[in-house]
């Protein structure tokens, strides 16, 4: 069993060592045009807690692969991530001026820069994927790129956000809602584990079988704790407005179950998503680490 000191230490490791892949893969702020390169570090650089890259890491250590051959889909996972912030915080999604402890990229750069910041946020995680800087077969840089195309679309991360617009002010029923955070966090969050495991070349069928079921458990923990911290946590903490789905009236697990059953629900997913892990000892302890992380964090 990884004791919380491991966990610790390994998840700083790779916060810093996915901050150094980022900041140097991105394009430089000094690269024209400037201003839309500005945005794109601002939105992605030097906030957030890495949990994409880490499930990426995890997962793919769990399967075999190299740590250096992580680092391209931690990246674009959360290219891709840092983009959908960007434009859920603009004001005609979530209207939010806050991230990461930070004005919003709009407020920062205007709506116009934040949504083009977002646009070629997407285009570059492919691009990574796509490169040499990825040095992985070719096939398997087929299932990645698959993956992440999957998760961000209508199918995935998009699609969640329209029905997420789409309920507002509406109450969805528990299939409904399970369904619209799946696609929302939970596809990206999946997404973020598979590239990991795929980066593996010759893992066994049952380890990515133990990854599949595990993300998709751990994707929708995930977005019923980030509902119980919008009621529960102030926006310091945070780091982003606090109490914003109550105000916009949005369909969250708290409007639907109330704060006790919404905790009970995450405790619940926390342990649908540590079954697949059973047959497995330390080689998935930092999986089970990470999911306790996911369950209990308080931002
Ligand atoms: C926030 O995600 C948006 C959701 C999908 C709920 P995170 O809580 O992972 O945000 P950062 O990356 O740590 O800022
Ligand atoms: C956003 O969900 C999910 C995304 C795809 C970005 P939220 O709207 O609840 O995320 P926060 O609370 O603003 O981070
Ligand atoms: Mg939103
Ligand atoms: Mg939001
Ligand atoms: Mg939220």
């Amino acid at each position: 069993m990884t004791t919380p000191l491991q966990f610790e230490q390994w998840s700083h490791a790779m916060q810093s060592r996915i901050e150094h892949v980022l900041t140097t893969t991105m394009p430089a702020d000094t690269e024209t045009p400037i201003t839309l390169h500005q945005a794109m570090r601002y939105a992605v650089l030097g906030g957030g807690k890495r949990v994409r890259a880490l499930l990426a890491y995890a997962a793919g250590e769990f399967c075999g692969a190299p740590l250096a051959h992580i680092d391209i889909s931690a990246a674009a996972v959360e290219l891709i991530h840092a983009f959908s912030l960007v434009h859920d915080d603009m004001p005609c999604m979530d209207d939010d001026d806050l991230r990461r402890g930070k004005p919003s990229t709009h407020k920062q750069f205007g709506d116009a820069t934040a949504l083009l910041a977002g646009d070629a946020l997407q285009s570059l995680a492919f691009e990574l994927i796509a490169s040499n800087q990825l040095s992985i077969e070719a096939s398997q840089k087929v299932n990645i790129l698959y993956c992440l195309a999957f998760a961000t679309g209508s199918r995935g991360m998009a699609g969640g956000q329209s029905i997420d617009l789409e309920s507002t002010g509406i109450k969805l029923s528990q299939p409904q809602l399970a369904h619209m955070h799946a696609l929302k966090t939970g596809a990206l969050m999946h997404a973020a584990a598979m590239m990991g495991a795929y980066t593996a070349p010759n893992a066994d069928t049952q380890k990515y079988q133990a990854v599949d079921t595990f993300a998709k458990a751990i994707g929708l923990t995930f977005q019923v704790v980030d509902d119980i911290l919008d009621a529960e946590a102030d926006s310091a903490t945070l780091g982003k407005t606090a109490g914003k789905d109550a105000e916009q009236d949005k369909s969250t697990y708290v409007t639907l179950l109330g704060l006790n059953t919404a905790k009970s629900l995450a405790q619940s997913l926390y342990q649908q998503a540590l079954a697949p892990l059973e047959a497995y000892a330390q080689e998935a302890d930092m999986l089970r680490s990470l999911a306790s992380f996911i369950t209990q964090r308080q931002f």
